[in-house]
């Protein structure tokens, strides 16, 4: 993984995180080299400033971009330059700034970049001195409404220092195009260099690169190429191929390392190190989907950036974490929703095995809200386009380039032409993956994107119940349900109805009929108008070949966007899983569907009123009935029918234990059982890592449960839980997953919400043990102790 960054050779490139300075507020004077920033915050990025701030339905960002305050800031940072930077190539390059980030570099100023989503860099060379240096940013995100969700303010991603030879690769001057034959047996590396050089003189170096396989085994050598080099950037094209590759899959994420050696008079002057993998896939309009030959439906969600009670600042491990659940799931996809992503998340789906949609924008030149990017749209659009896809080009996770979501200009002959130039913007720079646009005007003569004939799926977002008849409508188009769903749950509350609810009904009338908790019901019965229950679109996409697969509204809950309700929630509903990483119990309806692991899950929890008609679903596989026993009587078998996706019961409610069993032919395959809890008595604390890295990022995730006497999850419990943490590690943010809950994220306390909540433990850069003591009043309380190393 770090591969991909940790290049030598005469080349490094070094994170820049450390030592910045920061004040929030407007000081036009930052941007000098002189000036006093003795008393600014001291702090160490990726940092996201928003996620600090309070609550408040006044903050200009609205509920609608997460309640948080938003604003001007400046960063400050001194530095040495690199060693012998005189004769060297040193490059800053920031991954994302949220958002019209202006750089200057002892006090000159070095440009601006609008986009907050997109990485860019700039050339410190000529302005570098001995001795003391110092980068100023100024990042203004005080024009609101901007986002349709919480987008995070500050340097939230990461920044790095490169330094190079003054003839090297360029900044993502290399791609990487493994095109393999079609018997899956041979490989042929496609490898293009730009290559620069500064030296002021025309330079003959050789090129040479070698593929190594995961094990650091040497698999191919090229032969060195001798290049005459002038003082312009050159490219040059070049391949090595090699026999019975190991594909790269989502079950087998395999991986090569291609490394790239530029050399002068025999001495290596640079060398980069790319990682790529080898597979292929194809669309196919009647069939759908393919990876490496093999049909596959695509299960997919779509993720906002924001980690939870972490905000927009981006941390691997924190994302992983993301990843770890999805993929439990069953999930094998995701779509970057609606902008490029971190990195580090690529990283993360080239190892962890997801197929990816890389999206590169909400809106083009027409608005969604007054202040966002169609106001840069017409300037930057190309460079922050081209940006995206020589970025992320060689992450074998990517299979599809998406030039937007929702796009206004569906609506307006001008989508014609934007949509053939963002598509060709893409193709000129990767011929190797298909371009979509996520679209939600499904008749064809309607939709100028259609209309430009340039798109090489249809992306359709929700209305699952037209899958059926998209042949017919298009016929030999190749089909993706880039959106579904948008669901409406809150986790651990239930809430029966005859009907399924649309929440809201429909786009004119207000929204009346939410409840006094804030909450949508966790039995799949409420949606927005505009998308579908979970089951009701997962069966559409199951029934037909020619959906190549769907991208659920949204795999977690994120910040803003909190539809149906107003003020205080603050929070998405759709997520499957919680904003704290708790899986609502739609959850294992998909695990149940897309994994073939042995599922059996039952809903809700087993607190109610004497006598209170009770519906309990389960979701199963790999049995053909579930027998539910009350108290030990048998309530019945059942078995799911035609194309259902649970069963279901209704219970007379009597306290003690509902327990259920699935079996196969006669035999048990899994048994499940939920207790009436008794009153909060005691708090559970687990740690999903107890051994993590003294590293200063690393991140361990402690679960509260709050249980009764004997150990029952209390399902209604809300104590007010406190922490406090000893040793090396301090608390990066509390969450308990309620929508609507106006406590801060940074604190060292939270209330449980439905009986659980969550602490998210950060290591520092000392290696020792972290002791973390959960108390509530009147519970008994509990402790854990992590190891960082
Ligand atoms: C879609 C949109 C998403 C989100 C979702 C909520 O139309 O693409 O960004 O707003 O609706 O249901």
């Amino acid at each position: 993984m770090k591969d991909r960054y940790r290049n030598d050779g005469n080349r490094s490139r070094e994170s820049f995180n450390k030592d910045w300075k920061f004040f929030l507020g407007d000081e036009p004077n930052a941007k000098n080299t002189v000036f006093n920033d003795a008393n600014w915050r001291k702090l160490t990025l990726p940092h996201d400033w928003s996620i600090e701030g309070k609550f408040d339905e006044k903050n200009p960002a609205k509920p609608e971009g997460g309640g948080l305050p938003t604003g001007i800031a400046w960063y400050r940072k001194d530095f040495i330059a690199p060693a012998n930077f005189e004769n060297r190539i040193t490059t800053i390059e920031f991954d994302g700034v949220y958002k019209n980030s202006e750089v200057y570099i002892n006090g000159v100023y070095l440009g601006k970049r609008p986009f907050g989503y997109i990485s860019f860099s700039y050339e410190l060379s000529k302005h570098l001195k001995p001795g003391k240096n110092t980068i100023a940013v100024k990042v203004d995100n005080s024009a609101q409404p901007d986002s349709r969700w919480y987008s995070g303010s500050g340097i939230y991603r990461n920044v790095w220092l490169t330094s190079t030879a003054k003839v090297a690769v360029a900044h993502w001057g290399l791609s990487v195009n493994p095109e393999l034959s079609s018997d899956l047996n041979t490989v042929v590396v496609k490898i293009n260099a730009n290559i620069f050089n500064r030296s002021n003189k025309s330079q003959t170096v050789t090129l040479a690169n070698s593929i190594f396989d995961e094990e650091g085994k040497l698999l191919k050598k090229g032969n060195a190429i001798s290049l005459k080099l002038d003082t312009s950037n050159k490219n040059i094209s070049t391949e090595l191929s090699f026999k019975n590759p190991i594909l790269w899959s989502v079950d087998n994420p395999k991986q090569y390392k291609l490394v790239t050696e530029i050399s002068l008079r025999g001495k290596v002057i640079d060398r980069q190190l790319t990682l790529f993998g080898v597979r292929s896939f194809n669309f196919d309009a009647q069939k759908g989907f393919s990876l490496n030959g093999k049909s596959m439906k695509i299960q997919g969600v779509c993720l906002h950036h924001d980690l939870g009670a972490l905000g927009a600042a981006v941390n691997t491990r924190a994302m992983e974490r993301q990843l770890e659940i999805m993929k439990k799931m069953g999930v094998n996809a995701i779509r970057t929703a609606h902008n490029p992503p971190a990195p580090e998340f690529l990283d993360l789906c080239d190892k962890m095995g997801f197929l990816v949609i890389d999206e590169a924008f909400d809106m083009w030149a027409k608005r969604k809200n007054k202040f966002d990017y169609h106001l840069d749209f017409p300037e930057w659009h190309k460079r922050d386009l081209e940006a995206m896809v020589k970025r992320d080009r060689n992450h074998p996770s990517i299979i599809l380039w998406s030039i937007g979501n929702e796009i206004r200009e569906q609506f307006d002959s001008m989508g014609i032409a934007l949509t053939k130039e963002l598509v060709s913007i893409v193709k000129n720079l990767d011929q190797t993956r298909q371009v979509i646009s996520a679209l939600t005007e499904t008749v064809a003569a309607k939709n100028f994107i259609y209309q430009a004939d340039a798109l090489d799926i249809y992306g359709l977002n929700y209305n699952h119940k037209k899958y059926k008849d998209f042949p017919t409508n298009y016929p030999k188009v190749k089909f993706l349900g880039t959106e579904t769903t948008s669901a409406l749950q809150t986790r651990g509350f239930y809430d029966t109805a005859d009907t399924i609810r649309r929440w809201p009904k429909d786009g004119k009338t207000k929204f009346t009929e939410g409840n006094k908790e804030f909450a949508a019901s966790a039995y799949d019965n409420v949606s927005a108008y505009w998308g579908s229950t979970h089951e009701e679109t997962l069966k559409e996409a199951k029934k037909y070949d020619h959906v190549s697969g769907i991208f659920v509204w949204t795999g977690f809950d994120y910040l803003g966007e909190p539809l149906p309700y107003p003020w205080p929630a603050r929070s998405s509903y759709f997520g499957i899983v919680d904003l704290a990483g708790f899986p609502k119990d739609s959850y294992y309806l998909y695990q149940s569907e897309w994994t073939d692991k042995p599922v059996l899950h039952i809903l809700p929890h087993w607190n109610w009123e004497k006598g209170k008609s009770v519906e309990v679903w389960a979701y199963y596989n790999n049995a053909d009935e579930v027998e539910l026993y009350l108290n030990g009587k048998s309530l019945g078998k059942k078995s799911k029918q035609g194309e259902e996706m649970h069963v279901m019961w209704n219970v007379p409610f009597e306290a003690g234990t509902i327990k259920a069993i699935s079996r196969k032919s006669g035999k048990d395959v899994l048994v499940r059982e939920v207790k009436t809890a008794g009153a909060p008595a005691k708090i559970e604390l687990i740690a999903d890592r107890k051994n993590i890295k003294a590293d200063g990022k690393d991140l361990s995730f402690l679960t509260v449960r709050v249980l009764d006497k004997d150990g029952n999850l209390v399902p209604n419990a809300n104590n007010l839980v406190n922490f406090k943490v000893e040793g090396e590690g301090f608390i990066a943010g509390v969450d308990n997953g309620y929508q609507a809950s106006l406590e801060p994220f940074k604190a060292n306390y939270r209330k449980a919400f439905n009986g659980l909540c969550l602490a998210i433990i950060q290591a520092k850069e000392k290696a020792g043990t972290i002791k973390i003591t959960a108390t509530a009043d009147g519970l008994q309380g509990s402790s854990v102790l992590l190891t960082t190393k």
